[in-house]
């Protein structure tokens, strides 16, 4: 049978509907916009698009957004004269510099610099010891994302074996942290494998709840699924793939693929995320809930 499929597209315009709704009302209680600085550093094309996607999701949900594009050739210090800049800056509520950043900039100098009340990514070592310690600040937009999506579908993580596949900071080990939390999208058994990890395939096989986050072109094939398991697919590759035509000509296409081996995986699975469509329109909806949330928190701190 096939699975069915976690529609990340569908529960995310749900979410952005609940969060037009409380950014007009905060506005209308407080006469304060809640407002996102997006700093993104050089022409990488894959960044430029994801900082579109996040201007525009700003501007349907009514948050303000201030952007930043700054030039390769930008320094460290020039950057973090600019957080410095923003951090001080009462109206602006959220910081998030879109990554990677060029080589030659210190990377950690200028993430460890954001104010962790405005650190909407999660990023800071006070939000990421928060969330270690089950008292997060904010949550990191693609496991929260992940979190908000399995509870939609009335996906019990309590008790289950959870196999997230990828150890970064942005996804695998916040991830791992999330199905540990105590309390509802929580209460799990978490496995995190990794490139070094010794029979990964029989690891997954014991999975209730995978999610592949490794960033490789269609890792996880049906094989390493138990039958029954949710497959939550965080990868998003590119990959060139030869097709036939309608006139029966050879042809080379762009292809965007997940982590996970989608066709052969959805007939093992019971659910399953689909790539694109999937997990990646909720991490920017995640990212709209923590600026709204770090206005609240500013505006209850000062009044
Ligand atoms: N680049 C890819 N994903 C992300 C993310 O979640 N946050 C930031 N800041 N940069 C990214």
């Amino acid at each position: 049978m096939s699975a069915q499929i976690l529609d990340g597209k569908g529960t995310a315009e749900q979410i952005r509907y609940e969060i037009k709704d409380e950014v007009a009302r905060f506005i209308e209680e407080t006469g304060v916009q809640p407002t996102l600085a997006v700093v993104l550093v050089g022409d990488d094309p894959a960044s430029q698009v994801y900082v579109r996607n996040k201007e525009n999701a700003c501007a349907k949900v009514g948050v303000r957004s201030l952007m930043y594009r700054l030039p390769k050739e930008t320094t460290s210090d020039e950057l973090c004269e600019l957080i410095e800049k923003l951090d001080g800056d009462e109206s602006v509520h959220g910081i998030l510099v879109q990554l990677p950043l060029p080589k030659g900039i210190d990377e950690k100098r200028i993430l460890d610099l954001i104010d962790p009340r405005k650190d909407v990514d999660a990023f800071h070592p006070e939000n990421v010891g928060l969330l270690s310690q089950g008292r997060p600040r904010f949550l990191p937009c693609t496991p929260y994302g992940i979190q908000r999506l399995l509870a939609r579908y009335n996906i019990e993580t309590k008790g289950k074996r959870v196999v997230v596949i990828g150890r970064s900071d942005i996804v695998g080990k916040p991830m791992g942290l999330l199905f540990l939390q105590k309390g509802l999208g929580g209460d799990a058994t978490v496995t995190i494998c990794h490139s070094q990890t010794e029979n990964l395939p029989e690891i997954v096989r014991e999975a209730d709840i995978v999610v592949a986050a490794i960033g490789k072109a269609e890792f996880v094939t049906a094989d390493m699924i138990k039958p029954g398991a949710v497959v939550v697919d965080v990868g998003m590759n590119r990959v060139q793939r030869e097709i036939v035509d309608e006139n029966g000509e050879k042809k080379t296409i762009s292809k965007l693929v997940g982590d996970v081996d989608f066709d052969a995986v959805k007939e093992v699975a019971s659910w399953i995320t689909p790539v694109p469509g999937g997990v990646g329109p909720l991490t920017v909806t995640m990212l709209l809930l923590n600026t709204l949330n770090g206005a609240r928190r500013q505006v209850a701190a000062t009044r």
